[in-house]
């Protein structure tokens, strides 16, 4: 497509997005989202739209390779968004470098009541309480084994982006059932592991939902170590070396993250995603503590998370020393954002709350300033 033609496409799907999210706000926020990716899918399945719109909404190409990935730029959808890797098509369409996938566990579970997922528009933030509704491990493997045979792994080849190699990363977010008392916690992690070892290209245990009963205990030293030194023991037992990396919560004090970062380094962990949603209501205008009031428990993302969430990624830097990677989460809207997060130590990026408040154009937008 040449220049002027893409330049103006973006504009135009920006200002049009800005009309459309207006019309979407007006409908529950899950329902929105199946809807999107419903007509994102339909779109998908036209082969020349298809390739219109990636090539329209191609984010610029600057590789970075961490703990042995190669990502084809450094903005990637935060997990939760695709929990049961059905979308990895239209979202590599919309240029995202990774897909984090999940949070999957082993047996398939509804999540909590709804409604669960909240808008505070005035402060560009989310609370929810899902609950890691999903479809289960089997079924996901299933999914991403089908992907896999599809979109063979492509090569870093960005002059002639071919439609059926795939460059995405996509990594693999696990969790424990709601049901699993946290002392078999590991074993959860372990059925994760092997189901979807083959096809993901790197594993996130996630133990900072707040919206899981007692997950977040899991965050102490000696059941983290329980955790991922078992994980490391099955990449030898299984042969399957994949890089496996650690989710935390934004609401941890700087003495346990001293435990994380310490435990990180003594038992070499490839890196840190950070940061998970928080249950601090900081941050919010009046209007919004109001409205978060009337929501209830939940976790708050979006942009009164930023802040924090950088804190933490200089903290835990300063910390991990250089070898370790970081992965920054909480409140990326801006390619400002994504360079604050660099700045503080983070390699990577990811979104979530920005995509639904910029829209399919962010991972685009950002990467233009880079
Ligand atoms: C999330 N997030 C999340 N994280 C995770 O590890 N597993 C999950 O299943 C989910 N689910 C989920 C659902 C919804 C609706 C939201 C808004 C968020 C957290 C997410 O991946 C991210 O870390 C935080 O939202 C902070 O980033 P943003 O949203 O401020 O960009």
């Amino acid at each position: 497509m040449p220049d002027t033609l893409f330049f103006s496409f973006q504009l135009l799907s920006q200002s049009m997005y800005k009309i459309i999210r207006t019309l979407l706000f007006f409908f529950p926020p899950e329902k929105v989202h199946h809807f999107s990716m419903g007509v994102l899918k339909a779109v998908c399945s036209v082969g020349f739209l298809h390739k219109m719109f990636t090539s329209a909404f191609k984010a610029k190409v600057r590789p970075v390779t961490v703990a042995g990935l190669t990502f084809k730029n450094m903005v990637g959808l935060a997990a939760g968004f695709d929990k049961n890797a059905a979308y990895l098509r239209e979202l590599e369409m919309l240029g995202f470098g990774a897909v984090e996938i999940g949070t999957v566990t082993p047996r398939p579970q509804p999540g909590n009541d709804k409604p669960r997922l909240f808008r505070l528009p005035e402060d560009k933030a989310l609370i929810n309480r899902m609950g890691f509704n999903n479809d289960g491990s089997e079924v996901v493997a299933e999914r991403l084994k089908k992907w896999r045979e599809q979109n063979p792994k492509g090569k870093l080849n960005y002059g002639q982006q071919s439609a059926v190699n795939s460059q995405l990363i996509i990594g693999g977010n696990i969790g424990k059932n709601k049901t699993t008392p946290n002392e078999q916690a590991y074993m959860d992690y372990d059925i994760c592991f092997r189901r979807l070892c083959d096809y993901v290209d790197y594993f996130v245990v996630n133990v900072s939902s707040p919206n899981t009963p007692g997950l977040r205990e899991l965050q102490e030293k000696e059941s983290l170590r329980k955790i991922l030194v078992h994980l490391q023991e099955l990449r030898i037992e299984t042969g399957v070396n994949l890089p496996i990396f650690l989710k935390i919560a934004p609401d941890l004090t700087n003495e346990q993250l001293d435990d994380v970062a310490a435990l990180a380094v003594e038992i070499k962990l490839d890196g840190l995603v950070a940061t998970n949603t928080t249950i601090s209501r900081n941050n919010l205008s009046d209007a919004g503590k109001i409205r978060a009031g009337e929501i209830g428990d939940g976790g708050l993302s979006g942009l009164p998370v930023r802040e924090r969430s950088t804190e933490l990624v200089k903290y835990l830097r300063s910390k991990l020393g250089p070898q370790i990677l970081i992965i920054a989460s909480g409140g990326v809207f801006t390619s400002a954002d994504a360079k604050e997060k660099l700045d503080a130590g983070a390699q990577l990026v990811q979104v979530y709350t920005g995509f639904i408040y910029e829209g399919p154009t962010i991972a685009k937008q950002i990467m233009q300033a880079f």
